[in-house]
């Protein structure tokens, strides 16, 4: 059985975890810097490098002595090494270079938005491939055909604004202050979805692409307006965004083979709302539907570890070089052609 140590630093969360190859967290720390850019209403990249320096080398230390282990009992080091906030992934792939050079054992550098792809299967061992993923995070909406470990074919992806930026920039229209998604989710429930009429960007398209700049500028206009109270607001644009995305996956899912599994990942992927969409979706094509636990949908370093024990199972795994380098932008399907119409998102 394989014992994998994860890193994750790629936004505003540090976090450690150690994983087992059959799937057991046997420890896992997370530190949230919510608190240092709340006052700034979104993450600035300098605060989140130097915070993530501060915090990563004690929290590993930590995440050792709750599993009871040291270096020495890993098989292998997996960091993000991208995509994200460059300063802060550097952070914790230098840190994870360090550690596997003192420790000789094997680095792997994960692609962050792999180990969200990837997640569902650390919760759900009856998880196979393959599937039809919904990732949807702060920088990302995209859907993806999952394919096996590595080879994951992007179907669609968004040509402005992902979708948890566009939760988090309405929660800052309703000043509902950051991050946003989950307050969004909160004041929704005290909503009327039916009361503020706003647009389904893209909504029957022949495209297969997300966009979600119109609505939220339409929830910019709602508010001005000064008619509807925030809780209809919130309502209104959490029904709107969830129409967009089933009619985006419908899309998809009629141009692919038949998949036995609906999964959702990423931080939007923790909305109750947005879960209980997805499955109505799933048993209508009868697919089964599968999400993991809210707390392994946002940023945290167990789907990295776990990221890791899946790689480390692969044939012929090989370690990654020391002297890999750190990724700004890492699309993980690189054969998928830029979306018409969008801006530098891949
Ligand atoms: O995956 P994640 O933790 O970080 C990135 O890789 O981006 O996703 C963060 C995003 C933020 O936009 C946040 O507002 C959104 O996920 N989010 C939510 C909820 N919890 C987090 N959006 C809607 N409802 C939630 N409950
Ligand atoms: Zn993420």
């Amino acid at each position: 059985m394989g014992l994998v140590l994860g890193i994750e630093s790629s936004c505003d969360e540090t976090a450690a975890a150690l994983v087992t190859s059959d799937r057991t967290i046997l420890a896992q720390r997370i530190a949230s810097q919510d608190a240092e850019h709340a006052p700034y209403g979104g993450v600035v990249p300098e605060i989140a490098a130097r915070a993530h320096a501060e915090r990563l080398a004690p929290m590993i230390d930590a995440v050792l002595k709750d599993a009871g282990k040291t270096l020495a009992d890993c098989d292998a080091i997996a960091a993000t090494a991208g995509p994200g906030l460059i300063g802060g992934v550097m952070v914790g792939l230098v840190s994870a270079k360090a550690l596997a050079m003192a420790s000789e054992t094997p680095l792997i550098a994960v692609n962050h938005l792999e180990g969200h792809a990837l997640s569902p299967r650390l919760s759900d061992p009856d998880l196979g491939f393959p599937y039809l993923l919904l990732l949807v995070s702060g920088g990302h909406c995209q859907i993806l055909l999952v394919e096996g470990v590595g080879n994951y074919r992007r179907l669609a992806t968004t040509i402005d604004d992902a979708l948890g930026e566009a939760f988090d920039k309405s929660a800052k229209v309703l000043g509902l202050g950051y991050p946003g998604g989950p307050a969004v989710e909160r004041l929704a429930k005290e909503g009327d979805a039916a009361n503020v009429p706003l647009p389904r960007p893209l909504l029957g398209s022949k495209e297969p692409h997300f966009s979600f700049a119109g609505l939220k500028s339409a929830v910019l206009r709602a508010k001005d307006a000064g008619i509807h109270s925030n809780a209809d607001i919130a309502a209104s644009f959490q029904q709107a965004a969830l129409d967009c995305v089933l009619d985006r996956l419908a899309f998809s899912a009629d141009r692919i083979d038949p998949v036995p599994a609906l999964v959702v990942a990423g931080g939007v992927a923790a909305n109750a709302a947005i879960r209980a969409g997805l499955e109505e979706f799933a048993q209508t094509r009868g697919m089964r539907f599968v999400a993991p636990p809210p707390s392994l949908c946002t940023d945290n370093a167990a789907m990295i570890a776990w990221a890791g024990c899946e790689r480390l199972a692969l044939d012929g795994f090989r370690p990654d070089p020391l002297d890999i380098a750190a990724k700004p932008r890492w699309p993980l399907d690189p054969d998928a052609e830029p979306a018409r119409g969008a801006g530098v998102k891949a």
